[in-house]
């Protein structure tokens, strides 16, 4: 943000000297004005509007079928919110990748329609020159690697990635290739502990895990995992924060049984 004396507290830049101070990065995902609201007042780093809303907000099975529109809706609303932290929206399925001027084009997009701080692209080399060009019109990038959600019909699986050597190598140069091109962070998202340790280490810009283990200079979860709305998915890396699935069922069903007992509203609560 550029307007003076309204600039946020954690930049690029800040996060940088987080990593060479060793202060470890809190990241999380917020899809609206309310809960970004919240995120923000509890002191999160970073907030990502993940291309996830495809699944936490719209319920559909993978990430692919958001657009462009619903992802710049998303982010605004969330910075109609935020005061402190960094906001990274992810550019959707089909905006980036194999034409780098669409890219371009979809990045600028995001930025001036939106207004948040930096987009992410999942992706290595086979997304290089994307990732090059949105650098070059002076918006902040951060990378994803590792499980990237967008290729789920490549991998065919939400398994464990590169556990072999070839892709494990392939990883760690895709890393040192985003960082020379000018990535701020990447996120390293489940994958081996000791190959996230190998790859944070080597890099000077810092990695964001998710189901990668603990020696990434920070951390992301998805905000409805962690806070125990969806109960139906479990993986190993999530830690639940909060039951709110069971605390809304509770309350929702006590609303209905004060309606239909006519116990709600009482005299104090009419006019
Ligand atoms: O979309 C998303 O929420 C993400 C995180 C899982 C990193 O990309």
């Amino acid at each position: 943000m550029s307007v003076e004396g309204k600039q946020r507290v954690i930049t690029t830049h800040k996060l940088l000297e987080m990593k060479v101070k060793g202060e470890k990065i809190a990241m999380l995902t917020a899809y609206d004005y309310t809960f970004a609201g919240i995120v923000d007042e509890a002191g999160i780093d970073i907030i990502l509007v993940g291309d996830s809303a495809a699944n936490v907000m719209a319920g559909h099975e993978t990430t692919l079928p958001i657009t462009i529109d619903q992802m710049i809706y998303h982010a605004q609303s969330v910075m109609r919110a935020v005061k402190n932290p960094l906001v990274v929206c992810d550019m959707p399925f089909g905006t980036y990748q194999g034409n780098p001027k669409e890219a371009v084009r979809s990045a600028i997009r995001i930025m001036k329609e939106s207004e948040v701080d930096a987009v992410k692209l999942e992706g290595g080399s086979e997304i290089m020159e994307s990732v090059e060009r949105i650098l070059s019109t002076g918006i902040p990038v951060m990378g994803h690697l590792g499980l990237t959600p967008q290729s789920i019909h490549k991998f065919g699986t939400y398994a464990v990635r590169a556990k072999e050597e070839a892709e494990a190598n392939k990883l760690i140069e895709d890393a040192l290739a985003l960082e020379r091109a000018g990535c701020f962070a990447i996120v390293l998202e489940k994958i081996p502990a000791a190959l996230a340790k190998r790859v944070s280490e080597a890099l000077k810009i810092p990695t964001i895990g998710i189901g990668a283990g603990p020696h990434c200079d920070g951390q992301v979860l998805v905000m409805h995992d962690m806070l125990g709305l969806n109960n139906s998915f479990s993986p190993r890396f999530l830690r639940r924060y909060a039951n709110l699935h069971e605390e809304s069922l509770n309350a929702i069903r006590n609303y209905v049984a004060d309606v239909k007992s006519c116990d709600f509203p009482n005299e104090k609560e009419a006019y």
